[in-house]
């Protein structure tokens, strides 16, 4: 019933130009346990409901729309994303990435929680999406065909994406302790529950290095439009063939160091582009 009251893309970005007059030169949309760029200067914030109408559901998500200062740059923070598992409508998931590019912000950065499929990642490592795979449809899910599946990902490389591996690398050279930037190919599932030990075969199977629920609409919303997307998921756990995914307070520690670490990825990427 309340995704009838999602505001239309023009409202919402009414809204948000009487806010602020001036655009953001990036957007940063942020997934669950996700938490970077706290702390802004000369920060204002506005929940979802005021901005889309509409807030979402998930515990994790606080829905809120900040915007300040990077090093005098303005950006926009969005906590929080609807998501197809919980039953919005595409034109709702979709939302945020279609205000973003109506706003007219040039650079949109996208984050998510993953789970690694690639054995060489460790938990806590950041990937940056090179391509993607969307196996969001629940009919193509239930209808068998996806092992059937050929061709290749649909490719994420931009002049964002080569800037953040730009940045990445230059915090590795410079600081002890900064890993490396993983890359990889992220596959999107529908959920909401975690992928079963024969979907993770599939992906694997797929080329695909991370596995999430999220991220591909918004990608594939900002496709054809001024807005560049690059993506980074924060692996927070890694499927192994003979190990048990670590407990939940692994995962949630790994995610908040992994945030420091992509805190100062995106303060870099942001006041040196
Ligand atoms: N699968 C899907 N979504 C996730 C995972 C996972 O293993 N980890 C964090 N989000």
């Amino acid at each position: 019933m309340t995704q009838l009251m999602a505001k239309p893309v023009a409202k919402a970005v009414e809204f948000l130009r009487q806010l602020s007059p001036e655009v953001p030169s990036c957007a940063v949309v942020l997934g669950s346990g996700v938490n970077v760029l706290e702390n802004l200067t000369d920060s204002q914030s506005v929940g979802y409901q005021d901005v889309f109408g509409i807030a979402p559901g998930v515990v994790g998500h606080a829905g809120s729309l900040s915007l300040g200062r990077v090093d005098g740059r303005l950006v926009a923070v969005l906590r929080g994303r609807f998501h197809l598992y919980e039953g919005y409508e595409w034109e709702v998931v979709t939302l945020a990435a279609r205000v973003i590019a109506q706003w007219g912000i040039p650079n949109l950065y996208l984050t998510n929680a993953a789970g690694g499929l690639n054995q060489s990642f460790k938990v806590g490592d950041l990937m940056l999406l090179t391509g993607y795979r969307d196996l969001l449809n629940p009919e193509l899910k239930d209808s068998g065909l996806l092992p059937g599946i050929k061709g290749d990902p649909t490719p994420c490389i931009n002049e964002l994406t080569d800037h953040l591996s730009k940045v990445a690398e230059k915090l590795h050279t410079e600081n002890v302790g900064f890993r490396n930037l993983q890359k990889g190919v992220y596959s999107a599932l529908l959920g909401p529950s975690y992928e079963t030990l024969s979907e993770i075969e599939m992906l694997k199977k797929l080329k695909s290095d991370a596995v999430g629920m999220s991220t591909v609409p918004e990608l594939q919303t900002v496709a054809g439009t001024k807005t560049k997307a690059a993506a980074i998921s924060v692996i927070t756990n890694v499927w192994s063939p003979d190990e048990v995914m670590g407990g939940h307070e692994e995962v949630l520690e790994a995610a908040k160091e992994a945030s420091a670490r992509l805190d100062k990825l995106f303060r870099a990427a942001i006041i040196s582009h």
